[in-house]
């Protein structure tokens, strides 16, 4: 099968094209024919890019955990699904990803894909809404009524963030770039900040939950924009080596959850959750993809490489 693969270079870690053999699904495991898989363009930066689950150095990893596809194989036992059904979901982080005409993953880790959604648009899903929906209500804990601050809201996680917490009640100030205000507020934000006009520092007192996804000054000025008590949720890639305590303490790393997926796609399907997709580039420009570099055709939303099927 065709992939690419992520090696060491002089200009840092990058994409390789390589031809692989086609994986074999163990018992337990579902062969996926990849249509589309998202980018997460730090998941290069990320722990199990280059190390193995040991601790070990891992070299040639695939890179791309979410996917939409079809199933092409199961492994023994896997009773759940069919082959020839279109699926959306993760695969896990040492594993190798979807940048792939194939990859392998548990059942656990997969759903039906949203019948209203084609395959680019469904991989733009399965990693933002996930970890919107786990940082919102598994970690935060957010109640109806209460004030929430989404850092960074129109990114593949934020726009999933932002809607999540209005739907379930929640007073939602978001943070965004000019370009994306209009958009921000029509997906329910109650007040939208501009940060490249103001200093949400100034204006923001007393929210319940800060949910972050920019880290860095964002997330350490956050803190005074917090209710004495009030919880702090941070997803930016920098909170995984950080070594202050207080960051380690409110950063998570988003699971695989078949549940959260199949009650995503059931709102994705009523219209009541939009995604977006950035761009959609083919595997061969994967490369420029996570260096991006390639033509945007939304300032919102998230990057896919789309695969085309076998005819
Ligand atoms: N821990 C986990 O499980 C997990 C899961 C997924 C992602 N992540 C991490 O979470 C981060 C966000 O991921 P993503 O996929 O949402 O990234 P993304 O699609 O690149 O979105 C980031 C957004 O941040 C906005 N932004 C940049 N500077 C900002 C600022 N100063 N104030 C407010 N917004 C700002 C940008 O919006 P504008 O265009 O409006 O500037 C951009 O849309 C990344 O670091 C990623 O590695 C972690």
């Amino acid at each position: 099968m065709k992939a690419m693969q992520v090696r060491d270079s002089s200009q840092g870690l990058t994409l390789y094209t390589a031809q692989l053999p086609q994986p074999t699904p163990a018992a337990g495991e579902v062969l996926i024919r990849v249509r589309a898989a998202g980018v997460t363009t730090t998941e290069l930066e990320w722990y199990p890019t280059t190390h193995q689950k040991s601790a070990e150095p891992r070299t040639n990893a695939i890179p791309g955990h979410e996917f939409s596809g079809v199933i092409e194989a199961l492994g023994d036992g896997v009773q759940s699904f069919t082959v020839g059904q279109e699926v959306y979901g993760m695969n896990d982080w040492f594993a190798d990803g979807a940048t792939a005409e194939f990859c392998l993953t548990q059942p656990s880790s997969i759903a039906p894909k949203p019948a209203s959604l084609n395959h680019d648009e469904a991989a733009t899903v399965p990693i933002g809404a996930l970890t919107a929906w786990q940082g919102l209500f598994d970690h935060a804990k957010l109640q109806p009524n209460e004030r929430v601050l989404i850092q960074g809201a129109a990114g593949g996680v934020g726009l999933f963030a932002i809607q999540l917490a209005r739907q379930h009640g929640a007073y939602v100030i978001a943070t965004t770039s000019t370009p994306n205000v209009d958009l921000i507020r029509q997906l329910g934000a109650n007040e939208v900040i501009d940060y490249q006009k103001s200093r949400f520092q100034d204006l923001v007192r007393d929210v319940d939950v800060v949910f972050d996804t920019v880290g860095g000054e964002t997330r350490d000025l956050s803190w005074s924009s917090l209710k004495p008590n009030g919880r702090m949720i941070t997803i930016a890639a920098d909170g995984e080596s950080s070594t202050d305590p207080r960051i380690k303490e409110h950063y998570f790393i988003v699971e695989p959850n078949q549940k959260q997926l199949t009650e995503i796609a059931t709102l994705i399907d009523a219209g009541s959750l939009k995604t977006y997709v950035r761009a959609a580039v083919s595997l061969e420009d994967a490369a420029k993809a996570y260096a991006k570099s390639i033509p945007q055709k939304l300032s919102y939303g998230k990057v896919v490489i789309t695969i085309p099927g076998v005819s």
